[in-house]
């Protein structure tokens, strides 16, 4: 058997949309099913409006910009994450202050927040990690307390839950990414949801080289005025047709997910050295990824990594701390134990094989190659 990390869940629905976009033979930059896709979206996420951008990355950048954070600003982020979270305040000139995450959800400790607030803090950037909600609620009131702006990285959440509630409901905006292995997959893609306009209409500049988004550019004659700096960060038509077929499966998708969780969950505790992912019930995680911590070091955990992929089980360090990454040591002097849970939990993370068509049998698999591992 061989069991990869993950998988893309597509169908023929997906397979139809983006040969009908792609059949139109026009209109494949800017067209009507991105409109469609940024309606389902903030529909799905409960927010009044949608930004869809080509990547994360990009929505998370323009909407740094769009909410005014400049130069010499700080911004407080996990280091247990994806880098461009962090490197999202670097492309504004604004400073990444990393805090420290908690055990369960591995999500921003709010007391860490707390300590690392100044005068010159505008955004706490927390994450959602691997599809579980953070402390965003105790977060939220941080932010508002000290009167700062809440944007959440739901990169790898769409869907989750905390008491009921949407993740993406929680803060100021929050960003979403479709990236092939998230929970819903364009390739690449992002996008921003939002309540507010004001930070609505000045994301649609940013993404389209500050041009008033007034009429479709490719197919008017009129004169569109260019009103400040902007950049291409728009999402294809053909992505968003992907885009729209996939997020009507979503929630199958997530049940998939979740049901997988509880099948390893059940397998898993007959493996003694492996503790795996349990949060209380008001936290409805979409299992992006299935992240174990087990019983030991770095050591350790690079020998089970290497003992899975002899027997063709991928697995992956989901994720090194950004601070000790070789740019943010030279950069900013970051060293090791300034974040001493990110780098515990990091030393002894293990992200294994999830997705939504994993089978009983794959998973038995995996549990039973780790059962044999020796530590
Ligand atoms: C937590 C987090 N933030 C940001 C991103 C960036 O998203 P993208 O890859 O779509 O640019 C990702 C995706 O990998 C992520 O997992």
């Amino acid at each position: 058997m061989n069991v990869p990390l993950f998988k893309i869940f597509w169908d023929d629905e997906d397979v139809r949309s983006v040969t009908a976009a792609i059949q139109k033979g026009a209109y494949w930059a800017i067209g009507p099913m991105i409109d469609e896709f940024e309606k389902r979206i903030a529909e799905y996420i409960g927010q009044k409006y949608c930004v869809t951008f080509n990547s994360g990355t990009s929505a998370l950048h323009a909407l740094l910009l769009s909410c005014g954070i400049s130069p010499g600003d700080e911004i407080i982020v996990p280091s247990f994450t994806f880098i461009s979270t962090a490197n999202s305040a670097l492309f504004v000139k604004a400073k990444p202050v990393f805090a420290d995450i908690e055990r369960t959800t591995f999500g921003l400790d709010p007391a860490s927040v707390e300590e690392k607030i100044t005068k010159k803090t505008k955004a706490i950037i927390p994450v959602h990690y691997g599809g579980c909600p953070c402390r965003i609620q105790e977060l939220r009131e941080i932010a508002d307390d000290h009167n700062i702006l809440l944007i959440e990285d739901a990169a790898e959440s769409m869907g989750a839950m905390l008491g009921g509630k949407m993740v993406g409901t929680f803060g100021d905006a929050s960003m979403f990414s479709f990236c092939q292995n998230k929970i819903i997959a364009t390739g690449e893609g992002g996008a921003i949801t939002t309540d507010s306009k004001e930070i609505f209409e000045k994301l649609k500049l940013m993404r389209s080289h500050g041009r008033e988004d007034c009429a479709n550019y490719f197919a008017t004659s009129d004169y569109l005025e260019y009103v400040s700096l902007g950049y291409n960060f728009r999402m294809s038509e053909i992505t968003a047709a992907l885009g729209v077929a996939q997020i009507k499966k979503i929630d199958r998708l997530i049940s998939m997910r979740q049901k997988n969780a509880r099948h390893y969950a059940a397998i898993l505790k007959h493996v003694p050295y492996i503790r795996v992912p349990e949060f209380s019930p008001e936290y409805s995680s979409v299992y992006q990824l299935y992240t174990v911590l087990i019983n030991g070091g770095r050591a350790q955990r690079d020998g089970l990594i290497a003992q899975l992929g002899q027997n063709h089980v991928s697995s992956k360090v989901y994720f090194y701390p950004v601070h000790l990454t070789r740019f943010y040591r030279e950069t900013f002097g970051c060293s090791p134990g300034m974040l001493p849970v990110t780098e515990e939990v990091s030393d002894s993370a293990i992200t294994l094989p999830m997705y939504p068509s994993l089978t009983t049998e794959e998973m038995d698999y995996v549990a039973g190659v780790l059962a044999r591992c020796t530590l």
